[in-house]
């Protein structure tokens, strides 16, 4: 009976995999078949993605229409006027030589018209299954417009909160974004890359675009190979295990390389090493900007640097366009490398199936449909984090009278974040519109127009409005346009005089509940006393208001835990939870605090550790941190064995216990120290994570495994090892908790 089961098993796969290389085979005669009998303009024209503004206006232009026609475009950015859409791809499959299809592509970051939290917030859930589903309802909606291809995820690390696209990020760590990486991947792409739901995802920005110097965007990116590999790739070699269509290169250079010209990484790691098998687009305009990085003399140049080094499709700037023929002639570049370029765009065009269907299909009746309103809900309270709640001033009764303050407590379209061009503020529910439904007893006083308002002219009505209430619920933060791309900020706390107001209230001696929506962690030191409470939503999205609604009253509670280090001043950043020891890490009793220094001591290395003698060495909140409405206990961590092997994991077992008295849920985090290493290795590592709800003293016993191939690590000669010896490990609550053990490698 076993025989025939394996011998009927065997056959399944035989016929599975014929029929993977029959479609494999069709698919590549078919790609071969247009090659042969596309003109070498043509060839060129799939290598050119048209850029157009974000907002739709005029009418389509004439040049623009026989430019299809002709087939000098494979692409289009932005067109998100339907009739536009539905006109260019008509002329591209019934007039142009060989009728190939045009592929419509936006960048739907967070959602197009319901949208979710930013990045960095669905990151604070640490739950790959609602990002996967947010990014699924988003496809959704995008592809009743023609959208058929979405720049996102974006995969950069970012461990400067300095960096305006912090707030697209990922966050700091590798292995919760490379859990997020396959997710967002699966649910742009869904099921089948031929559903006219699908769009094909791009991985962006290749690569290093986080590790920007001083978090300035745009800025150089020095890196070694062991902090590339370890750090700033996984992410992106996880999106093309989940399948992702395409790659971006991004803006900036690493170790002297713009990314749009790095042979290496788009031809050796990313199609070598991976297998990426899509096609890689540029970032706007970055083949030409080569050219300011110094690295190309003129557009010609930088042309035959990016097509030689594997980039497929040049976005908005037309080198490729200008200057490929004259780049054959002149023998610079073979008909055999633009011939695989193009070819690598038609396979994704033929898996899309858009030769058989290239009309969009309109499922507009989806649109902000009340399943992707209640996800887009669901997401806010997963992805807010719980700063600070001083006696569970949270949540609060609800007869209690609230003043509402704060410039961002009725803000449609601040609340939506960067990256949201198509979510509609007449759909966006704000706290304000929240508390009106719900009946909320609240009296509600701006008291600063804008987030970067300095006026202090309503003041006083403020803190009279605050002086009738149980409450003050200061809502702040940073408007959208403070965070995203090109809008870092070398001072991170609250803009405009929301401090100032903050301290007027506090006067009033009533408690303080902060919420802050903002595309970073933003600063608190100087208001951290005056206020009671602190609940990140970060920019929530359409739903933020219902949502914050829910989580101040205690019908939800907020789950999120950071995906980043949460610095006390700006001068910290770059901080991160797994930097390296040095040879003098912190010693906490040895810290001297500059006050402490005596007025006209003598040079000495005092406190001998890696600290700032104003603000000592922590931040103000962990990597993973996030409060609950309850309390948890975690004791009796267990190994199944000291010693870890090849053929032997390691199982962990700990018990963890809601000591409160609410339900409430936590996520247990599993870190590593890698003691001693053939190079050094971070202070901690997070190599698991779990989430758990439980009830009010319910325990329960959450099992770990940890695996050696889980410890390996890139060195600098990009060897994937570990060497035998100690392993500290952690499971806690956060990256600066826990309870301690340790294993060896023997
Ligand atoms: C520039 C940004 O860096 C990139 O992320 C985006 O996808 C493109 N512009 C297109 O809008």
């Amino acid at each position: 009976m076993k025989k025939i089961v394996i011998l009927v098993c065997l056959l399944l796969t035989v016929i599975a995999c014929k029929k993977e290389q029959q479609s494999t085979n069709t698919l590549e005669a078919k790609v071969s078949e247009l090659l042969e009998k596309m003109s070498l303009d043509e060839k060129l024209g799939q290598l050119n993605l048209r850029g157009t503004s974000s907002r739709v206006k005029g009418k389509l232009s004439d040049s623009l229409k026989q430019a299809v026609r002709d087939g000098k475009i494979g692409a289009f950015l932005n067109v998100s006027n339907t009739a536009f859409v539905d006109e260019l791809q008509r002329i591209a499959v019934e007039e142009s030589p060989n009728k190939i299809p045009l592929i419509f592509a936006r960048d739907v970051i967070h959602g197009y018209k319901t949208l979710f939290p930013i990045p960095l917030g669905m990151a604070a859930s640490w739950d790959a299954k609602i990002a996967e589903n947010s990014s699924r309802v988003a496809a959704i909606e995008a592809a009743s417009f023609g959208i058929r291809w979405t720049f996102a995820p974006m995969l950069d690390i970012a461990r400067d909160s300095r960096w305006g696209r912090i707030a697209e990020s990922p966050g700091e760590d590798p292995f919760l974004a490379s859990k997020l990486s396959e997710a967002y991947v699966k649910g742009f792409q869904g099921d089948s890359l031929n559903d006219p739901t699908s769009l094909i995802a791009c991985a962006k920005h290749f690569v290093g675009y986080g590790a920007a110097i001083g978090g300035r965007d745009y800025n150089t990116v020095s890196m070694n190979e062991a902090l590339l590999h370890n750090v700033y790739l996984p992410s992106f070699k996880s999106a093309v295990a989940a399948g992702t269509q395409t790659f971006m290169t991004a803006f900036n250079e690493m170790n002297g390389i713009p990314a749009s010209g790095d042979k290496k990484m788009l031809t050796e790691i990313l199609r070598h090493d991976y297998g990426f098998d899509g096609f890689v687009v540029s970032d706007w305009d970055s083949v030409e900007e080569m050219i300011a990085h110094g690295f190309a003399v003129d557009d010609k140049h930088a042309a035959e640097i990016s097509l030689n080094a594997g980039l497929n499709m040049e976005m908005n700037s037309k080198t490729f366009e200008m200057h490929a023929k004259k780049l054959l002639q002149e023998g610079s570049i073979t008909e055999a490398t633009i011939d695989a370029l193009v070819a690598e765009i038609l396979r994704v065009k033929l898996r899309m199936g858009l030769f058989e269907n290239p009309y969009r299909v309109d499922n507009s009746d989806n649109l902000y449909a009340a399943a992707h309103l209640q996800l887009a809900k669901e997401a806010v309270v997963k992805s807010s984090v719980l700063l600070k709640n001083d006696q569970n001033i949270l949540p609060l009764a609800s007869e209690t009278n609230i003043a509402v303050i704060g410039p961002l407590a009725d803000k449609p379209r601040e609340q939506l974040g960067t990256w949201s061009f198509d979510g509609d503020g007449k759909y966006t529910k704000t706290p304000i519109l929240a508390f009106e439904t719900e009946n909320v007893n609240y009296n509600f006083v701006e008291g600063l127009s804008y987030s970067r308002d300095k006026s202090t002219q309503d003041f006083s009505k403020a803190v009279a409005a605050a002086k009738q209430a149980d409450v003050i619920l200061f809502i702040g933060g940073e408007e959208a346009i403070l965070s995203g791309e090109a809008h870092s900020r070398a001072e991170i706390n609250l803009p405009g005089a929301q401090e100032q107001l903050i301290k007027e209230l506090a006067k009033t001696g009533k408690p303080i509940v902060l919420i802050i929506m903002a595309g970073r962690p933003i600063t608190v030191g100087n208001i951290l006393n005056d206020v009671d409470a602190i609940l990140m939503t970060w920019h929530p999205g359409t739903m933020g208001g219902p949502a914050i609604h829910d989580m101040i009253f205690g019908k939800a509670e907020p789950c999120g835990r950071l995906p980043v280090t949460w610095p006390k001043v700006a001068g910290q950043s770059p901080i991160y939870y797994n930097h390296k020891t040095t040879g003098r890490p912190v010693i906490p009793e040895e810290f001297v605090q500059m006050d402490s220094i005596p007025i006209g001591a003598w040079q000495s290395s005092l406190g001998n550790t890696t600290h700032y003698l104003d603000i000592g060495y922590l931040p103000q909140y962990p990597f993973g941190y996030g409060l609950s409405y309850t309390s948890f206990e975690y004791s009796n961590l267990t190994l199944s064995s000291n010693t870890i092997s090849e053929n032997n994991d390691i199982t962990l077992k700990v018990t963890v216990k809601n000591t409160g008295k609410r339900t409430g849920s936590d996520i247990a985090q599993l870190y590593v120290q890698d003691v001693v290493g053939r190079i050094t290795r971070p202070a901690k590592e997070l190599k698991g994570y779990q989430p758990v709800t439980l009830k009010p003293n319910e325990a329960t016993e959450l099992t770990f495994t940890l695996s050696l191939e889980a410890l390996k690590y890139y060195d600098n000669d990009v060897v994937f090892d570990v060497e035998k010896g100690d392993f500290n490990i952690w499971v806690g609550q956060n990256s600066a908790a826990g309870l301690m053990t340790t294993i060896k490698y023997e």
